[in-house]
């Protein structure tokens, strides 16, 4: 059988576009403000820093070198990666699984929040919500979508199927394309647009006089003061670091094989110092300029100082869709600035979304030597079937189950994994090498030791810290409710599943490999 001839990227701008697309994301926009709210405010941002700094900005210094790295012996997922810096031993691709385990997991429910956004720019550009001011009707209108309760909204799942459908499509056929024609092509546009679209937003919220004028105090400087006051108290405690740590992993998309993936198709001489740090810098300045400037202080102008406590810690869903359409309904032209707020929401999702597909695909295709177009087939059918589940057990705790497993366990763990891999394994030295090889900029000495020692440190605390505090709870299910049970554990026991038929296949092409008589 002719081999695959590998993908690439046509330029360096178009990897460092397809990098920040997948940075930027949901997580930004809503996850961003609701824990900087949650977790001390201004505050926050000690602890946020602090693990862009000692574990963020690594990590993505890692990925990129490893992934460039393992590229050079054609694989492009995890498994592969993993057994290229550590060819002696057997079984660290098993543990690379996690890296196209935990991205799959993500995109099973990523991609149907994802839909949601792109129902609600329709929806604000036909003014479907328009006559809807408090939030009891708002809150009813997105339970009537995500077909929860019939109401005089929707009388089923349907539309929100519809849009499923369409999202769905547009990863598939972005995927389809491939790297360099797909994901490359799509990022270039979509990047800088969402980009102008959260400029427009934020000159919008700027410019929000106040709204009622018997209460002068509900202003945007006020609103920006409720983010950005900090709270020193909230340092002292465990959680606003363990949110802040998993907000950085979760915003710049790493530690989970997504982005060691976009960086396999680099070549040799390509830089992976600047560029890793240009693409944390625009995810960077999307999250605290755009992220933090949008929701938080348009919804304090309209609701005031007590009533954004609890719209804060309601939750990013709520927030996004429940909060800011009826915060859009009231603004002059609020179909074009809803339409723009998610359609802002929509094209940072596809952007992430596409990367959380692809170590599946390229794991397909360089392992199995399946043609891209079968392979995109291959993972659009199984994927397809797993969203389902997602869709209509979504009030039963499946989304929560999957995003714990898949958006936080896996992250820290897989982090924890390639960074000891990366810094002792393959050794400090020659990974530091590898990261400066073709560089275009020399990282701080300093780094040398931080991905040694701290960034693995700082990882095995947060997960020993977990594992004593949140184990038990967590396996018996303290938080679930009763009737929610079942279908966790059963959602636990399908991710078993596709964990183990991963193993399997890794297990089946190495086998296949031998045979054919290639060492890596
Ligand atoms: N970084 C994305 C966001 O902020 O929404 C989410 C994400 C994408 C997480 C890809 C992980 C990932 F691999």
């Amino acid at each position: 059988m002719a081999k695959n001839v590998r993908d690439s990227w046509g330029s360096r701008l178009g990897i460092i576009m397809a990098v920040t697309g997948s940075a930027v994301g949901l997580g930004n926009f809503l996850r961003f403000p609701v824990q900087a709210a949650k977790n001390g405010g201004g505050a926050f941002m000690i602890p946020y820093f602090i693990a862009l700094l000692l574990v963020g900005i690594p990590l993505m210094w890692v990925e990129w070198s490893i992934g460039r790295y393992g590229g050079g012996f054609e694989h492009s997922s995890a498994p592969g990666v993993f057994h290229s810096l550590w060819q002696k031993n057997r079984f660290i691709k098993y543990f690379g699984v996690i890296g196209i385990f935990g991205p799959l997991v993500i995109m099973i429910y990523y991609t149907y929040i994802e839909s949601w956004t792109l129902a609600y720019s329709f929806f604000s550009l036909t003014q479907k919500y328009a006559g809807i001011t408090d939030q009891i009707s708002m809150q009813s209108f997105l339970r009537g979508f995500q077909g929860l309760e019939k109401n005089q909204y929707f009388s089923s799942i349907g539309t929100a199927y519809i849009f499923f459908l369409v999202t769905f499509s547009v990863n598939i056929t972005v995927l389809n394309y491939g790297i360099r024609g797909g994901i490359e092509r799509f990022c270039k546009i979509a990047v800088p647009v969402l980009f102008i679209f959260g400029i427009i937003l934020l000159v919008r919220v700027f410019s929000l006089g106040v709204v009622d004028l018997s209460k002068p105090d509900w202003n945007i400087s006020n609103g920006l003061g409720y983010l950005w006051n900090p709270d020193f108290s909230q340092l002292k405690s465990a959680k606003v670091w363990l949110a802040a740590t998993g907000q950085i992993f979760f915003t710049l998309s790493v530690g989970i094989g997504v982005i060691l993936t976009y960086a396999s198709y680099l070549k040799k001489g390509d830089d992976v110092a600047l560029s890793g740090l240009t693409a944390v810098s625009m995810n960077e300045m999307a999250e605290v300029v755009l992220g933090a400037s949008i929701v938080i202080p348009a919804a304090f102008v309209f609701f005031g100082p007590i009533a954004i406590g609890d719209i804060a810690n309601s939750g990013a869903f709520n927030l996004g869709f429940v909060t800011m359409p009826l915060v859009l309904g009231q603004m002059p032209f609020s179909e074009i600035f809803g339409f723009l707020w998610f359609g802002l929401l929509f094209l940072a999702g596809v952007t992430s979304s596409v990367s959380l597909a692809q170590p599946a695909i390229a794991f397909l295709e360089d392992e199995f030597n399946i043609s891209r177009k079968q392979s995109v087939l291959l993972f659009g059918i199984v994927t397809f079937v797993m969203c389902n589940a997602a869709i209509f057990f979504l009030s039963k705790g499946v989304v929560d189950e999957l995003d714990f497993w898949g958006g936080t366990f896996c992250l820290v763990l897989f982090a924890t994994i390639e960074v000891i891999l990366f810094g002792w394994i393959f050794g400090i030295n020659k990974a530091w090498e590898e990261v400066h090889h073709g560089a275009d900029m020399r990282l701080p000495r300093i780094y040398k030791h931080i991905i040694k020692y701290v960034t693995p440190t700082f990882l095995l605390i947060i997960l020993g810290a977990w594992f004593f505090q949140e184990w038990l709870p967590i396996i018996r299910m303290d938080n679930v409710s009763l009737v929610n049970r079942p279908y966790v554990i059963a959602t636990r026991v399908g991710l078993c599943l596709i964990f183990i038929v991963l193993a399997v296949l890794v297990n089946i092409a190495w086998r296949k490999r031998k045979i054919k008589g290639r060492r890596v």
